[in-house]
C-alpha cells in the first residue's frame, strides 16, 4: 500500500466528522479509504458501476482515460504492440518485468506443453448443439476445467495456482477453435509445439486433416497483436469479476470462467461482434447519419457499438492501433477497399464532428476496428468475443494471482441501498 498522505480528508455530515486516510498512487487520482467509514459513521458510500470507486490496490496496469494511455507495467501499449509479442506480453503481466532471453526461453515451452486438452474433453464438446455460440461453450468448459485438473485447484498453494495460470494460458486457444471447428462441423486440430502461440491457434481453426495448412505471417502478427491489445485492461466488468469470484477462495478455473461469462455481454467483450454486425447494418456510407441520428435518440436503444469508454474520455490507444493493423492487413491480404472498414472510417469521421459524440467524450474504442481485421483473417462474428476471451485470460490470471497475493484482500461483499418493504408480518392468503 503506498504510504498515507499527510492531510487526511474530513467527511462531515449531522454532527459528525471523520477523517478519512489519502493515499498518493505513482499514477493516477488520489484515493479516499473508506473502510472503517461505516464502523466509524454508520453509513455507506453509494456507487452503482463502481464510477467513482477503486475496488483494490493493482501493480499490473494502468489507464490513463484523458492522455488516452495505456500501460501494461508501465510499458505503453503501443510500443508492445509495435516491438513485443503476446508471450512476452504473458511474461510481463504474470511476472512484472520484460523476461530475458532466458526467462523467455523457459517460459515459452511451459506454455506450449500444456495446449492440448484432456482427451475426454470431446464428449464435453460434443454435449453442445452445433449452433451453440462459442461463448457458451467457452465458459463452460473453462469452468470444467477444475474437474479435470484436481493438482491445481487449491488456491492457498502457489504452486498450483502457478500451474493452474500456465494450463488456462495455453488451453484458452485450444479450447477457442475447438468450438470454432465444432460450430462449422468440422474435425479438432491438435496443437503443434513447433508453432507459436498465434499461429498454434490459426492453424487449429483453419487446418484440415486432408491437406496442410501453412499459416499466413502476415496474419499471426496481426492475430498476436490484437492478442497483445486485447490482454488487461484495469479492473473493466470481467476482471473485477474474476477478482470477486477469487474473493471467496473459489478453485481458478471457476473464477475465470465467470470472467469469461461477463466478457459476453454486449456492452462489455461483446461489443466486437456487435460492431461488426451495426457496420454491416448500415451497409453503405450514405446511410451513416441515418444511424447517428438513432443513437442520439434517447428512445431508441441503439448505440454505436464500438464507441465510448468508461475510462478513455480521448480516444482509446488499442482502437488507434487496430486501425493501423487494419489498413496494414487488409492491403497485404489484398482486400482493398474493404466496404466495412470504409464504412467504419467515414463513421468515426462523421461522429467525431458532432457535438453528441464531443461533448460525451465518445470516441472508437478497441472493439471498434478489431472485427474488421477478424472478419478479413477469416472468423464469423461468433469468434470475435471468444477471442478477446482468449488474449483477456491472461490478464484475468495477472489479476486474479495479484488479488490472491495481496494480504489485506477479504470476500468481496458490498452493501445496499435499500428501497424496499419495511418489515411487515405475514399475510394468510385469505386475507390478501
Ligand atoms: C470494452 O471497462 C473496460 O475497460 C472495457 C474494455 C476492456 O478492455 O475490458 O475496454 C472493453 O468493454 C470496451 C467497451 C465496449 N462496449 C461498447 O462499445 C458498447 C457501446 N458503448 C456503450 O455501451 C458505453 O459507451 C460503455 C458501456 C462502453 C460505457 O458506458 P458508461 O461509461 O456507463 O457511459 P454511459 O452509458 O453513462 O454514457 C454516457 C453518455 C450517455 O448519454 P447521456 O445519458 O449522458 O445523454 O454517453 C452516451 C450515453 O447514452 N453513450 C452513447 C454511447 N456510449 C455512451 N451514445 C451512443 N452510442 C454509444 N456507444
Amino acid at each position: 500500500m503506498v504510504a498515507d498522505s499527510k492531510n487526511p480528508a474530513k467527511l462531515t455530515f449531522g454532527d459528525q466528522e471523520i477523517d478519512l486516510p489519502v493515499y498518493s498512487p505513482v499514477l493516477g487520482p488520489d484515493v479516499l479509504d473508506i473502510r472503517k467509514l461505516y464502523a466509524q459513521g454508520d453509513v455507506f458510500t453509494f456507487d452503482p458501476g463502481f464510477t467513482s470507486t477503486a475496488s483494490c490496490e493493482s501493480a499490473i496496469t494502468f489507464i490513463d482515460g484523458d492522455k488516452g494511455e495505456l500501460l501494461y507495467r508501465g510499458y505503453p501499449i503501443d510500443q508492445l504492440a509495435e516491438n513485443s509479442h503476446f508471450i512476452e506480453v504473458c511474461y510481463l503481466l504474470l511476472y512484472g518485468e520484460l523476461p530475458t532471453p532466458a526467462q523467455l526461453d523457459e517460459f515459452e515451452p511451459r506454455v506450449t506443453r500444456h495446449t492440448m486438452l484432456h482427451e475426454q474433453m470431446h464428449n464435453f464438446f460434443s454435449g453442445f448443439r452445433r449452433d451453440a455460440h462459442p461463448m457458451a461453450i467457452i465458459t463452460g468448459v473453462m469452468g470444467a476445467l477444475s474437474s479435470f485438473y484436481h493438482d491445481s485447484t487449491d488456491v492457498n498453494d502457489p504452486w498450483q495456482r502457478e500451474v493452474a495460470s500456465i494450463r488456462m494460458i495455453a488451453k484458452m486457444p485450444t479450447i477457442a477453435a475447438w468450438a470454432y471447428k465444432y460450430s462449422i462441423g468440422q474435425p479438432f486440430v491438435y496443437p503443434r509445439n513447433e508453432l507459436d502461440y498465434a499461429s498454434n491457434f490459426l492453424h487449429m481453426c483453419f487446418a484440415v486433416p486432408a491437406e496442410e495448412y501453412n499459416v499466413d505471417p502476415i496474419v499471426a502478427r496481426a492475430m498476436d497483436r490484437i492478442f497483445t491489445l486485447h490482454a488487461d485492461h484495469e479492473q473493466n466488468a470481467s476482471t473485477s469479476t474474476v477478482r470477486l469470484a477469487g474473493s471467496s477462495g473459489a478453485n481458478p478455473f471457476a473464477c475465470i470462467a465467470a470472467g469469461i461469462a461477463c466478457l459476453w455481454g454486449p456492452a462489455h467483450g461483446g461489443a466486437n461482434e456487435a460492431a461488426l454486425n451495426m457496420l454491416r447494418e448500415i451497409g453503405t456510407v450514405d446511410r451513416i447519419p441515418e444511424f447517428i441520428e438513432r443513437a442520439k435518440d434517447k428512445n431508441d436503444p441503439f448505440r454505436l457499438m464500438g464507441f465510448g469508454h468508461r475510462v478513455y474520455k480521448n480516444f482509446d490507444p488499442r482502437a488507434k492501433v487496430m486501425k493501423e493493423s487494419a489498413d496494414e492487413v487488409l492491403g497485404l491480404l489484398g482486400i482493398e477497399n474493404n466496404p466495412t472498414l470504409q464504412v467504419a472510417i467515414e463513421l468515426e469521421r462523421i461522429a467525431l464532428t458532432d457535438p453528441y459524440f464531443i461533448d460525451r467524450k465518445l470516441y472508437p474504442n478497441v472493439d471498434f476496428y478489431s472485427g474488421i481485421i477478424l472478419d478479413a483473417i477469416g472468423f464469423p462474428t461468433s469468434m470475435f468475443t471468444p477471442i478477446f476471451a482468449l488474449a483477456r485470460t491472461v490478464g484475468w490470471i495477472a489479476q486474479w494471482k495479484e488479488m490472491i497475493a495481496d494480504p489485506t484482500q477479504k470476500i468481496g461483499r458490498p452493501r445496499q441501498l435499500y428501497t424496499g418493504a419495511k418489515h411487515r408480518d405475514y399475510l394468510d392468503i385469505e386475507n390478501r
